[in-house]
């Protein structure tokens, strides 16, 4: 054990001397036990039989390990890709998973399990102190350093030649650039307007996701929510992109529950579509409460009020959940008035 460590056979004896060994310190140079319990030696720190016996269990843990890992690798020869068992309770499953998950398990498990007994029960038990030192260099040591930093820059003879002195500032300074250029290159282009439009447009029909297909008027009863992306969606080059802002969630309210007359006419006869994407940092608002009609963002409980034109009633998210205006076509299929009149998702800094 190093200068810097002193076994401690129990916190019965005070603690002595901890304090900071510095000069100058004004710190108390020892301190009592502040209430530490007694240690307890284990079975194995004084039994010689008792630590065989640990040590046999440890070393029969392994053991257990090498055989699953050995079950393994016969399971990866021996079983059959298409081989399925039947397992009471998961019914018809892969034999070759079943037995790749079985013996990977027992073969971690009892190597975790082996070291933990092995430390718990076999490892050095002893408590220590350490010493702190203060950290700063001796002041002897300060002036050598700072010596030997300027003899270099006078060998050097940088002072007595400038022109090399500024050659070799801008040589280093320009070579920081293309560093600088490809840092911010890489962060990729400029979003333009991608964060504050969708692809939703007047005319483009609703569609229930992941079916994409159209929806009648008719067929969203009260209570019911779809959850909807814009006809088309389907045929755009960068998919996750779109829909990761156009999802909406379709509801149908009672007309008369509703309480804002913007979010009445921007609907259809009770029928509102509002934004999927959580006005807090953007995660899916996946939770509809039907009595209270109450949309609850699973990532912070943020929660929204249908029947008050979205506006936050709890949690952190500090805008309402735009609302999608919408209509039906001819054949009574619901359509996009237009775009969204405002951005979705979270706030972002060219935000108005
Ligand atoms: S993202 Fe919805 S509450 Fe945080």
């Amino acid at each position: 054990m190093s200068d810097q460590h002193e076994a401690q056979p129990g916190h019965d004896v005070a603690i002595q001397d901890v304090a900071i060994a510095d000069d100058n310190a004004q710190l108390p140079a020892r301190f009592e036990n502040p209430g530490l319990p007694a240690h307890h030696h284990r079975m194995g720190d004084t039994d010689p039989i008792a630590a065989r016996r640990a040590e046999r269990q440890v070393a029969t843990l392994f053991l257990i390990s090498m055989v699953a890992t050995v079950g393994f690798i016969v399971a990866y020869f021996a079983v059959g890709d298409h081989d399925v068992v039947f397992v009471p309770g998961m019914g018809r499953i892969g034999a070759q998973n079943l037995w790749f998950g079985l013996t990977l398990g027992v073969s971690l498990f009892c190597i975790g399990a082996g070291a933990i007994h092995w430390a718990k029960t076999l490892m050095p038990d002893e408590e220590v102190i350490e010493y702190r030192h203060a950290m700063r260099s001796s002041d002897e040591d300060r002036d050598g350093a700072v010596a030997t930093i300027l003899e270099g820059g006078a060998s050097s003879g940088i002072g007595r030649r400038p022109v090399i002195k500024y050659t070799l500032g801008g040589a280093l300074g320009l070579f920081a650039l293309p560093l600088g250029l490809q840092l911010v290159g890489g962060l990729g282009p400029l979003p333009g307007k991608d964060l504050s439009t969708t692809m939703w447009r007047k005319g483009l029909k609703l569609m229930r996701d992941p079916e994409l297909t159209p929806i009648k008027a008719s067929d969203v009863t009260i209570g019911s929510v779809f959850h909807v992306m814009p006809e088309g969606i389907d045929k755009v080059d960068d998919i996750l992109e779109e829909k990761a802002k156009a999802a909406v969630l379709l509801m149908r309210l009672n007309p008369e529950d509703i309480k804002v007359k913007a979010e009445l006419d921007k609907g259809y006869q009770g029928i509102v579509a509002y934004s999927k994407i959580c006005t807090h940092v953007g995660c899916p608002v996946g939770l509809y409460e039907q009595q209270t009609h109450h949309l609850l963002c699973p990532c912070h409980q943020s929660t929204f009020d249908v029947t008050d034109d979205c506006k936050v009633i709890f949690g952190p998210a500090n805008r309402p959940l735009p609302q999608l205006a919408i209509t039906v076509d001819a054949d009574g299929y619901l359509i996009a008035q237009r775009g969204f009149d405002e951005a979705v998702g979270p706030s972002f800094w060219e935000r108005g």
